[in-house]
């Protein structure tokens, strides 16, 4: 039986793809205030701008392509049982090929219903405008989990770290929770990898490695050195 392989992944990743992270130094929350577009009340209060806020998001994710850390961890899948749970709301680790991806924070590339959050559907394109209504007649907002909403897909997350053999963390600050909290269910046998050129500060963990090297460097070098155990 192959054995099971976590990895949480975020924003880090998909820097090399050009798509800008939220808390370094040129990263997103220094250009926009997350109280203004990241809410439910951002959406109550000006959904033109959150809406245009996404637009460009989707527009980037778009136009940006998988970059040699998401292209390693597709290899991993002929070895492990691989499963990635992503803080990312770009598409990238399944236009690289990854067949088993968890989205903690929803998808860019969707759009839900205002008024029911199970109703949702794909987006045509970058651009979801105001006016575009689910089929009970409400504005359909980006699929994406605001600060302040529950994170439905926690739940399965948390029992896949619980189950990882390894369990890998790629690219975030861990700064948000509960995505931050997933660490602290993998078993203290389990090995613990992390790579990012800013180590986040984890206490307490046992069986830990880590690499502080940008993904597109360290992560083919660590999925080299697991296929080849
Ligand atoms: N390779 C790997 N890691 C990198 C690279 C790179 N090339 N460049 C930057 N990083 C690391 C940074 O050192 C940092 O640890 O990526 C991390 C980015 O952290 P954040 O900007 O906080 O992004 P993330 O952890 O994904 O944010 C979590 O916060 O705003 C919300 O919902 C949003 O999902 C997001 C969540």
């Amino acid at each position: 039986m192959k054995q099971k392989l976590v990895v949480l992944t975020g924003a880090g990743i998909s820097a090399e793809s050009g798509l800008q992270t939220f808390r370094d130094t040129d990263g997103l929350w220094e250009g926009y205030d997350v109280n203004e577009v990241a809410t439910p009340q951002a959406w109550s209060k000006n959904p033109l701008l959150v809406q245009h806020f996404y637009n460009l998001r989707r527009k980037a994710c778009l136009e940006a392509q998988p970059n040699a850390a998401h292209k390693a961890l597709v290899e991993l899948e002929a070895r492990y049982d691989v499963v990635i749970i992503t803080q990312n709301i770009d598409n990238l680790h399944e236009r690289a090929g990854s067949s088993r991806v968890v989205h903690l924070h929803g998808i860019i590339t969707k759009a839900q219903s205002s008024a029911d959050p199970y109703l949702i559907y794909d987006i045509e394109g970058w651009e979801l405008k105001m006016g575009a209504k689910c089929e009970k007649g409400s504005q359909l907002r980006p699929h994406i989990v605001w600060f302040g909403e529950p994170v439905p897909m926690i739940e399965t997350a948390a029992d896949l770290a619980s189950r990882a053999h390894i369990f890998m963390v790629i690219g975030t600050s861990l700064a948000v929770y509960p995505a931050a909290s997933l660490i602290h269910y993998v078993s203290h046998t389990s090995e613990k990898i992390i790579i990012d050129p800013k180590i986040p500060p984890v206490q307490g963990l046992t069986n830990l490695e880590v690499v502080a090297e940008k993904a597109g460097t360290g992560v083919p070098k660590v999925v080299k050195q697991l296929l080849s155990r």
